[in-house]
């Protein structure tokens, strides 16, 4: 066999194995960082040669389109309404990174009726196809749309800070999306960290419960450093990790994205994600 077949053959295999990973970020607690830990790490996916997509799916405060000054035509709203496919409100960010922009104040998941739900679906499910990573932001809290994404998701990452009522928060949506059933891979990412030693505090003191009471393994997702360039990115409207490449939080989000691309991370699953999320309904 000649090298150029067997290079043919080595890509229609890898076609067959290669899966979608879907990482959810989510929080018990809002404004801990998680819509730009979303947008950051799935550039730094993106840079590192995966195509990636981002999935706006805090349907109560979507802002990812703020964050990176998109100009948005069309949203999941108009989706869900049956009015644009997925494909036309897809925007293409400059980074290489694919942003499905939300909808705020849309209706929860669970209040779309069985066309509307399988519809959306059907349009996710081509958005798998075309990506090797999705990462969702979730928004904070234990709404049916949360537990939905991050429940059916290959890995969650839920982000706290070290304040006491986020660590509580944080374990409430472990622990919620634990009885739900989830079975993803649940990480906890410490954001607005003073430095390693309160993060890993942080990390502790939720792991330890969510082992004690719940059986739950909670896989140490790092820590990002509390950093002043974050919010000057934010106001500039730019990701971070680009704005400020070598500002301490990238580097800290740099590591968790080596740690996810290094494998371990990322878990291969068969089923699609979004034929999971239909599952979640029925
Ligand atoms: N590591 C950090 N250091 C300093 N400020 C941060 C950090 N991460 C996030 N922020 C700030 O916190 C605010 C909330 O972040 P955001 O990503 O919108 O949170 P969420 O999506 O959880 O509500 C933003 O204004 C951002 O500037
Ligand atoms: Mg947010």
């Amino acid at each position: 066999m000649s090298a150029e077949d067997q290079a043919a053959k080595l890509r229609a295999l890898m076609q067959d194995v290669r899966h979608t990973h879907t990482i959810a970020v989510t929080s018990g607690k809002g404004g801990v960082g998680k819509s730009n830990i979303a947008l950051n790490l799935a550039v730094l996916l993106s840079a590192a040669g995966n195509r990636v997509a981002l999935l706006d799916a805090d349907f109560g405060l979507a802002n990812l389109d703020v964050l990176v000054d998109a100009t948005v035509r069309a949203n999941l709203a108009h989706v869900i309404a049956g009015q644009r496919k997925l494909a036309d409100v897809v925007v293409d960010l400059p980074c290489g990174v694919q942003l499905v922009p939300g909808a705020s104040g849309l209706a929860q998941m669970a209040n779309l009726n069985d066309f509307q739900r399988s519809s959306l679906i059907a349009e996710l499910t081509e958005l798998e196809e075309n990506n090797d990573v999705i990462v969702i932001d979730t928004g904070a809290g234990i709404g049916k749309n949360v537990l939905t994404f991050a429940g059916t998701a290959d890995s969650v990452l839920v982000v706290a800070t070290a304040e006491p009522t986020s660590i509580t928060d944080a374990y409430a949506v472990i622990k919620v999306l634990h009885q739900q059933g989830c079975r993803a891979r649940m990480s906890l990412l410490v954001n607005f960290a003073a430095d390693r030693t309160e993060a890993r505090a942080t990390y502790n003191r939720i792991a330890t419960v969510a082992r004690e009471f719940l059986g739950v393994s909670l896989y140490d997702a790092g820590y990002i450093l509390a950093d002043p360039r974050v919010s000057l990115a934010v106001r500039k409207r730019q990701p971070y990790v680009l704005a400020y490449p070598r500002c301490q939080a990238s580097r800290c989000l740099a590591a968790l994205a080596t740690k996810l691309c290094r494998g371990g991370g990322l878990l291969v699953r068969n089923e699609s994600f979004f034929k999971r999320v239909a599952n979640w309904f029925s």
